[in-house]
């Protein structure tokens, strides 16, 4: 892996990935067990993640950790996976405040539990001042309804004269969606194999590399999140441009 590790060129690091922790259910039935057992094991790769993420100094990691769709899963696994989320960040801040890990949470996050909603708040205000990686979960997220907030928002200054029509552009939409302080996102990871993006940050993903791998989220660890940045460095990455004119930006 350190050979791996060493083929990172540090000048042409993605500044934010995002991620679709995918699989865990089957992750768990291959094994004979239930589909919690899977959301269980599926911590030790989030904290891989992490850890390789802040060794490599990128700033910006998203984790998709419940969807809006995911409230219709049977209610033992919704109230599992709401445990898992509480007991989980609780357990954790000592290491966040080690490692200067800030936590922050975008989605509808009045429709979560209140326990659920008060652990985050307090964890969130907790490392606000940690510097070195940013790790948000998305939860309760949906990317439609996330714009359909946003335009509603709009549309009351509007209404109420706050706002000129002319003045909307892309920087006043992006400072509306819940991502207001997040750049935008440089490369996806799906694991588990399905090439889709399911609803996850449609806006913040406009120019998005994305990177799909077989691995179940449970087995995704450093290793694999290091192939997928070398995957992202082999690309061009061209905004519209020529790829000659990529290359006299160099
Ligand atoms: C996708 O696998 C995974 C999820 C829907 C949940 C992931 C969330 C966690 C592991 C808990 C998050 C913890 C914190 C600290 C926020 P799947 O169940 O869709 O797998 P399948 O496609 O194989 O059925």
């Amino acid at each position: 892996m350190n050979e791996r590790l060493r083929s990172i060129n540090l000048h042409k690091k993605p500044n934010h990935v995002a991620v679709i922790m995918d699989g865990n259910g089957r992750w768990a039935k291959s094994k004979g067990m239930q589909r919690v057992f899977g959301h269980k094991n599926a911590l030790t790769s989030i904290r891989e993640s992490v850890d390789i993420a802040s060794e490599l100094d990128i700033q910006y990691l998203t984790l998709y950790a419940f969807s809006t769709e995911n409230w219709n899963r049977p209610k033992l696994e919704v109230d599992t996976l709401m445990n898992l989320m509480v007991s989980t960040l609780k357990k954790e801040l000592p290491e966040f405040m080690k490692k200067n890990i800030k936590i922050n949470a975008i989605g509808n996050l009045n429709q979560l539990p209140s326990n659920a909603r008060n652990t985050l708040a307090d964890i969130i205000k907790k490392t606000k001042n940690n510097e070195k990686i940013t790790l948000t979960f998305a939860l309760s997220y949906g990317s439609r309804e996330e714009i359909v907030n946003t335009i509603k928002k709009l549309c009351k200054k509007v209404v109420n004269n706050q706002l000129k029509i002319e003045k909307i552009d892309d920087k006043i939409i992006n400072s509306h969606l819940y991502t207001f302080n997040l750049p935008d996102v440089d490369l996806m990871i799906r694991t588990s194999g399905e090439q889709r993006i399911s609803n996850f940050l449609l806006w913040q993903m406009a120019y998005a590399e994305l990177y799909f791998t077989e691995v179940l989220w449970p087995d995704f660890r450093k290793e694999h999140f290091i192939n997928a940045i070398i995957d992202y460095q082999n690309r061009e990455r061209r905004f519209g441009k020529t790829s000659e004119q990529i290359k006299v930006n160099e």
